[in-house]
C-alpha cells in the first residue's frame, strides 16, 4: 500500500520517477506526486487520482535535474486530495519526503509540534514526520538538549531523532535543501530497497521500479536507514550503529512485469498459472521415491516431523489457501491443524505449546497483519515458516525458514497465481511431512505424479475462456451471487466469492454447501446465481442434493463439474468442466474457472480489474 520511488544519479530524474510510479501503481492509486531538486529548490507536482493525472501536470523533462522522489498513495489519514498527496514538505521548507506506512502517534506529536510553532497544511500523518524532522533540523538540538552535528550529518541526525520518536511503520525517501548531495531512505514495517547502479541509486518499495536500472540491490531491515551521496552509500540503524548490508541480485526480469499483449495483469496471471506451477514444482518433486525436496527447509525436516500442531496464518486469498492447507495437513500428514486470520491471531492470547509449527502464507511477504502474527508466534516460542512469493521480503526474512512460490511477480491486485502456488507448496509440505510419519510411498507417489500433471490440466480449463465469458455475460447483471462447495472445494467457494466481489463489486458469499439450510438458503430468489463446485469427490452425492435445494427455490446454478460427468448436466443452468483429479488436488483446478468468471464479469461491467475500487496490493497497514 503506497509506492515510493526515489532517484539519485546522473540521469534526468523525472522520467525515471514516472516510470517507477507506474510500476508501483498497483500499491495504491488515490493520488500521486513527485518532488524534484532543481536549482536548489524543491519543485513539487502532485494531484489526486492516478499516475496518468500526474503525468499531465509534469513539466518538460529537464536533463539537469537528476535527484527526485515520488509517491503513489493509498489513503489512510486524510482524504485522497491534492493537499494530502505526497511528497510533503516541512514547515521550514527545507525537508521533503515520501512515506509508505502509518505514524500511529501522529496525533500527540502534531499537538506538540503546533505548540512549538509548526504549521500544518494537510491532514496526513506523514506531514507530522516531515515537520518533526524539520523541527529537529532547524533547532539543532534534541529533546535532551544534545546538540546536532555540523554539515549534512545534521540532516541524518535530525532524521534519526524523529524516527526514534515515532511509533508505527515507514518506508521513506527524504531530501534536505541544505544537503543537495544527500538522499536518505529508512524502513520499519513497510518495504524499502535500494537499487545500486553505476553512479546512480534508486530507492523503491519493490524491485519492479528498480529492475530497469540495475539488478543489484540491498534490502533494508526494520529500523535501518541508508544515506546516499556522490561518494557512495552508508547503512546504519536509526540509533546510529553502522550495519553491513549484503548486495543481492534482483531475481525478477523486465518481461515478467510487462503486460505482454494481455489487457490486464490479472488476465496475464491467470493464464500464467500452468507455467508458474511448473516453476514452483520444478526440482522439488521426486515421484520415484515419493519424496519432496524443499531447499529452504530441508535441514529442519527432521525436527518438523515431530510437530504436534500446525497453525496456518494469513489474510484474504492466502487465508483461503491456508484452509486448503489445513485439510491437507490433516488428511496427508495427520497433524492437527488450524487456520487463523493473522489480524485476529495477532491480538489474541493464543495458546502456542511446544511442538507448534506456525506457517505464515503471504504473496507479498509484506502484509502487516501477517507480520505481526509472526512476531506473536515467535514470542511464544513457535517455529515459524514462511510460504512467500517475493524474494527478500520482510516476511521471508522474519520467519525461521520457508519455501518460496517461485512464480514471478504478481501485479494484479486480485491474487490468482499466488493462490494456486500457495496450495501447491502446502500440498508438497503436507506430503513430505506425511511421508516422514505414516503416508505410504505408494500414496505419496500417486499424489506427486498427479500434482506434476496439474499444469497441463489447467491449460485445458483456460481453453474454455469463451464459454466462461459467455456465462459471465449471462449473469453479470445479478447483484448477489453464492459460491458453494464441500470438503476441499469449500475454501475454493470462499475464494471464488472474494474474487468476484473485489473486482466486479457484485455482492457474493462463499459457503460450505451444507450450511445453506442453516440460514443462507433464505437468500435464494428467482434467477440468483449459485456457483456450485460439484466435482467427482467423496461428497458428490451430497452436493447434488444441495444443488437441488437451490434449484427448487428458483436459484440459477453455474456448476463446476468433472469432465465427462453426464449425470450432472440436468442440475446445471451453466456448466463448466475441469479435468478429473484426486480430491486433495481439486482446488488447484476448480479455482481457475472461478478466477476467469470473476475476471470476465468485472471487465464486462466496465471495471479496471487491476485497480479495483478502494483496494491496493500488499497491505502494509493494519
Ligand atoms: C485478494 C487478495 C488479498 C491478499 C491479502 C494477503 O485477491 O489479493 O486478499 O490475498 O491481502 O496478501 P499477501 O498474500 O500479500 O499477504
Amino acid at each position: 500500500m503506497c509506492g515510493i520511488v526515489a532517484y539519485f544519479g546522473k540521469k534526468a530524474a523525472q522520467p525515471i520517477l514516472l516510470e517507477g510510479l507506474k510500476r508501483l501503481e498497483y500499491r495504491g492509486y488515490d493520488s500521486a506526486g513527485v518532488a524534484l531538486l532543481k536549482d536548489n529548490q524543491f519543485e513539487i507536482y502532485k494531484t489526486s487520482g492516478r499516475i496518468a493525472n500526474l503525468e499531465e501536470i509534469l513539466p518538460e523533462v529537464d536533463q539537469q535535474t537528476t535527484i527526485g522522489i515520488g509517491h503513489t498513495r493509498w489513503a489512510t489519514h486524510g482524504e485522497p486530495n491534492t493537499i494530502n498527496a505526497h511528497p510533503h514538505v516541512d514547515y521550514t521548507g527545507k525537508i521533503v519526503l515520501v512515506h509508505n506506512g502509518i505514524i500511529e502517534n501522529y496525533g500527540t506529536l502534531k499537538k506538540w509540534l503546533i505548540k512549538e510553532g509548526c504549521q500544518f497544511k494537510s491532514d496526513t500523518d506523514t506531514e507530522v514526520l516531515a515537520n518533526l524532522i524539520g523541527y529537529f533540523y532547524a533547532r539543532s538540538q534534541n529533546r535532551n538538549g544534545d546538540a546536532a552535528p555540523k554539515g549534512c550529518d545534521r540532516f541524518e541526525w535530525a532524521v534519526q531523532q524523529a524516527l526514534n520518536e515515532i511509533y508505527g511503520t515507514y518506508g521513506l525517501a527524504i531530501l534536505c535543501l541544505d544537503c543537495p548531495g544527500v538522499m536518505i531512505g529508512a524502513k520499519k514495517g513497510s518495504p524499502l530497497m535500494l537499487g545500486i547502479g553505476k553512479n546512480e541509486y534508486v530507492f523503491a518499495s519493490d524491485a519492479s521500479a528498480i529492475i530497469e536500472h540495475t539488478s543489484q540491490a540491498i534490502y533494508l531491515s526494520d529500523n535501518e536507514m541508508v544515506c546516499v551521496s556522490n561518494e557512495g552509500f552508508t547503512t546504519k540503524t536509526i540509533t546510529n550503529k553502522t550495519v553491513e548490508k549484503e548486495l543481492k541480485e534482483i531475481e525478477i526480469s523486465l518481461d515478467q512485469i510487462e503486460l505482454e499483449g494481455f489487457d490486464h495483469y490479472m488476465q496475464k496471471e491467470i493464464a500464467e498459472q500452468p507455467e508458474a506451477l511448473r516453476t514452483c514444482l520444478n526440482g522439488r518433486i521426486d515421484v520415484k521415491n515419493g519424496r519432496v525436496i524443499l531447499g529452504g527447509i530441508q535441514n529442519m525436516l527432521r525436527d518438523l516431523t515431530r510437530t504436534k500442531r500446525v497453525i496456518l496464518t494469513a489474510c484474504g486469498t492466502a487465508w483461503h489457501a491456508g484452509i486448503v492447507g489445513e485439510f491437507l495437513f490433516e488428511q496427508l500428514a495427520r497433524i492437527p491443524c488450524e487456520v487463523e486470520y493473522a489480524s485476529e491471531f495477532r491480538y489474541r492470547n493464543p495458546i502456542v505449546e511446544e511442538g507448534t509449527l506456525v506457517i505464515a502464507i503471504s504473496q507479498s511477504g509484506e502484509t502487516a497483519d501477517t507480520l505481526a502474527a509472526i512476531e506473536q508466534a515467535k514470542e511464544r516460542g513457535a517455529t515459524v515458516l514462511g510460504v512467500v512469493n517475493v524474494v527478500g521480503s520482510t516476511i521471508a526474512r522474519t520467519t525461521d525458514a520457508g519455501v518460496y512460490l517461485r512464480i514471478g511477480p504478481e501485479i494484479g491486485v486480485a491474487s490468482t497465481k499466488a493462490f494456486t502456488a500457495q496450495v501447491a507448496v502446502l500440498t508438497m509440505l503436507a506430503i513430505e511431512l506425511g511421508r516422514r510419519r505414516h503416508l505410504s510411498a505408494d500414496a505419496a507417489q500417486g499424489l506427486l505424479k498427479e500434482l506434476m500433471g496439474i499444469p497441463n490440466k489447467i491449460e485445458k480449463i483456460l481453453d474454455q475462456n469463451d464459454a466462461i465469458k459467455a456465462i459471465a455475460q449471462a449473469n453479470m447483471n445479478k447483484e448477489n451471487w453464492l459460491f458453494l462447495g464441500r470438503g476441499f472445494n469449500y475454501p475454493v467457494a470462499l475464494e471464488g466469492a472474494l474474487k468476484l466481489k473485489e473486482i466486479s463489486y457484485i455482492h457474493a458469499e462463499g459457503l460450505p454447501a451444507a450450511e445453506m439450510k442453516h440460514g443462507p438458503i433464505a437468500l435464494i430468489t428467482d434467477y440468483m446465481p449459485a456457483v456450485f463446485i460439484a466435482t467427482k469427490c467423496s461428497q458428490y452425492e451430497k452436493i447434488i442434493g444441495n444443488i437441488q435445494e437451490v434449484r427448487a427455490r428458483g436459484g440459477r446454478t453455474i456448476v463446476i463439474a468433472t469432465e465427462g460427468d453426464e449425470d450432472i448436466k440436468p442440475h446445471a443452468d451453466h456448466l463448466i468442466t475441469v479435468p478429473d483429479t484426486m480430491e486433495e488436488l481439486q482446488p488447484l483446478l476448480t479455482v481457475v474457472p472461478l478466477q476467469m468468471l470473476a475476471y470476465h464479469a468485472a471487465v464486462l461491467r466496465g471495471h479496471d480489474v487491476d485497480k479495483p475500487r478502494n483496494l491496493a496490493k500488499s497491505v502494509t497497514v493494519e
